[in-house]
């Protein structure tokens, strides 16, 4: 199971560090085959060891350069950065990046050989209006994007259920699973209210190969019990 924790605009290097030293300590119990993720941000990126890997939340498709404000590949090679999220739905809505400039990040990192985590999700709207509205919305979603790239991992997070509490119904996860999983051979991740409550059921459903946690994963020791529910 892949569980991947991204810190979005929280926490501080200081707070970084101390998170990492609780979760580093509970980690010695998980199951060898769990894979851990930290995406910490930008200022809190650092030379971490620990049983995680870590990532990037975001960078700039450029080695360095003329980007105010932006990190690139030599930025991420001092902490040797290899994964990148990309196409998260805070980035498409807040930051207005389309999916030509989405695709774009995705053939950059691609290129250089980073393991990426591709967001995708549909608004409320999309998913009352039903499956097959779900389905082309997020097959939209992946215009542009090599889904044969062997260092792909897909994340499904319906925006209506991100940092809202209502987590998408196990049910609803399954058939939107289902249904990416014929366009896509690759693990296939849940996002959105993930939470100690809900972990065990989510990761039991059919074709999920891990979660990516928002709020819930900003305090080590909550992460921690979610990754070592079954323990
Ligand atoms: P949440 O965020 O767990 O706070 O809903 C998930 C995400 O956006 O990755």
């Amino acid at each position: 199971m892949i569980y991947a924790a991204n810190f979005k605009t929280n926490h501080t290097r200081r707070s970084t560090e101390q998170y990492l030293s609780v979760l580093n300590e509970r980690l010695s119990e998980k199951a060898p085959d769990d894979q851990v993720y930290i995406f910490p941000p930008a200022t809190a990126l650092g030379e971490y060891a620990g049983l995680f890997t870590q990532g990037v939340q975001n960078a700039y498709p450029a080695e360095k350069g003329a980007y105010t404000g932006e990190i690139g590949l030599e930025q991420l090679e001092e902490f040797g950065i290899r994964t990148i999220l990309i196409g998260h739905s805070e980035r498409r809505i807040f930051l207005h990046e389309s999916q030509e400039e989405i695709a774009r990040k995705f053939a950059f990192f691609r290129a250089k050989g980073f393991e990426i985590i591709y967001c995708i999700g549909e608004p409320l709207e999309v998913r009352e209006a039903g499956e097959e509205a779900v389905r082309s919305y997020l097959l939209a979603e992946f215009e542009g994007i090599d889904l044969s790239y062997e260092k792909l991992i897909v994340a499904y997070e319906p925006i209506w259920a991100i940092g809202t509490g209502r987590s998408a119904h196990p049910e609803e996860i399954a058939a939107t699973h289902a249904m990416l999983r014929k366009a896509v051979d690759v693990p296939l991740l849940y996002g959105g209210s993930v939470n100690p409550a809900n972990i065990a059921q989510i990761v039991e459903t059919d074709n999920v190969d891990g979660v990516l946690v928002g709020s819930a994963s900003l305090d080590p020791e909550v992460f921690a019990s979610m990754i070592l529910h079954r323990a």
